[in-house]
């Protein structure tokens, strides 16, 4: 039987792949996606026989439902096998009691008396500004001192100086970062897993694939991917690139499917400590290649607004970019969606060219709204 890498941790032996359990099998209820529970928790304990001993939940994963259904699967002695890692929904903190509150809910929708990783959910600048006026600290303290959980620990969606005022803020066992290589700079960055490294907190990827988006390259990067000697596949280099870096302690994968959860296990039994310069360098020009794909060019650099009929202009731009650089569209179309409900969408342009007189890129800018428009309104 293969055996999949394994980390020495803060006096815990973990395992490199972790298991998310943000996108666990669903399947259609009235209309609705639902947790497909025998399957969930098929999946998640193949996992775990297969050597994972992380396994990465939250308050607020499936509408609420993914605490509940990891609690089943970590029943019939699961629970002693893994790490536990949930977090507190940060958004529905708003007085002191909540924080406790919400924490013993959560034990008793995991049916556990102890999370081991206890994290404060999805930090930004408005949150930590807000834990910090609800005294976060003492809560973690008194948490940790009563038994409920064991490691204090945030995850992170902000920018780099954001994420090292966090980091500074609090003596934190671990932070949890969206880390792939098209995310090097972006977010926490890479400059930010170095200096929690240097303070001895541990890193915890998400997103290692961008949500799946590196798993289906589109074809000139694909072709690049096959090319290469010798052969790895798309889900391998975005694996081992992130596993390089000493900081990082687990790879969180959302596994959906048992096909998934062999093929990362697999990967994992192979995973290497380095990436050779050989390696690295290809990796390097396989984020170039994804940078490269563009269709509109826009850089943000916001001269176009403020359009006189409230088009967002470069927020409309800018996600368009990024979902196509990577082949997933869907993603654009979820947060447009957003600047429909706002009316600050591409429908309410009315060609009157202000914006394209500013715009230093010179970007067809009323042409590539109608673009959106019409396939998106
Ligand atoms: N704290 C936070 O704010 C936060 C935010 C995001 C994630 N997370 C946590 O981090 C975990 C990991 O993030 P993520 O789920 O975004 O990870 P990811 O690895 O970037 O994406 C997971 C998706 O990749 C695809 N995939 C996985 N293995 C594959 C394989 N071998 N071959 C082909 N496709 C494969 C699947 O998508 P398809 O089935 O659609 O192809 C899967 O749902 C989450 O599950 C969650 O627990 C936390």
């Amino acid at each position: 039987m293969q055996t999949i890498a394994v980390k020495e941790w803060g006096g815990l032996n973990v395992s490199r792949l972790g298991i998310g359990c943000m996108r666990l099998p669903t399947k259609q209820e009235d209309g609705k996606s639902a947790i497909d529970k025998p399957e969930a928790i098929k999946l998640i304990r193949a996992t775990i026989d297969g050597g994972v001993n992380y396994v990465d939940t939250a308050y607020g994963y499936h509408d609420g439902n993914s605490e509940l259904v990891t609690g089943e699967a970590l029943k019939d002695g699961y629970r002693d096998k893994v790490s536990l890692a949930t977090k507190l929904p940060s958004w529905l903190v708003h007085k002191e009691e909540d924080m406790d509150r919400l924490l013993n809910e959560q034990l008793k929708k995991l049916q556990v008396e102890h999370i081991d990783f206890y994290l404060l959910h999805a930090l930004n600048k408005a949150h930590i500004d807000n834990y910090r006026k609800l005294g976060y600290q003492k809560f973690l303290e008194r948490a940790k001192a009563d038994g409920r959980i064991g490691r204090a620990c945030f995850s992170f969606h902000d920018d780099a100086e954001t994420f090292l005022d966090i980091l500074n803020d609090y003596d934190w066992a671990m932070a949890q970062v969206q880390f792939n290589y098209l995310d090097d700079e972006n977010q926490a960055t890479l400059e930010g897993i170095r200096a929690a490294g240097r303070k001895g907190v541990g890193i915890v990827v998400m997103e290692p694939l961008r949500g799946g988006a590196l798993a289906n390259p589109p074809d000139g990067i694909r072709a690049m991917i096959e090319e290469r000697e010798p052969k790895r596949s798309p889900v391998e280099w975005a694996f081992d690139y992130v596993a390089q870096f000493p900081e990082v302690k687990v790879i969180l994968s959302g596994i959906s499917t048992l096909e998934q959860a062999r093929d990362n296990l697999g990967i994992f039994s192979r995973l290497p400590e380095t990436l050779s310069a050989a390696d690295q360098a290809f990796v390097a020009e396989l984020k170039r290649a994804y940078l490269a794909r563009t269709k509109i060019g826009c850089t943000g650099c916001r001269y176009c607004v403020p359009c006189p009929q409230g088009v967002a202009i470069p927020d409309i731009f800018r996600p368009f970019d990024d979902a196509y650089r990577v082949n997933s569209m869907g993603s654009f179309e979820w947060g447009y969606k957003d600047k429909i409900d706002k009316g600050i969408d591409a429908s309410k342009c009315v060609a009157c060219g202000a914006c394209e007189a500013a715009c230093p890129q010179n970007i067809a800018i009323i042409d590539n709204l109608a673009m959106i428009r019409d396939k998106y309104n």
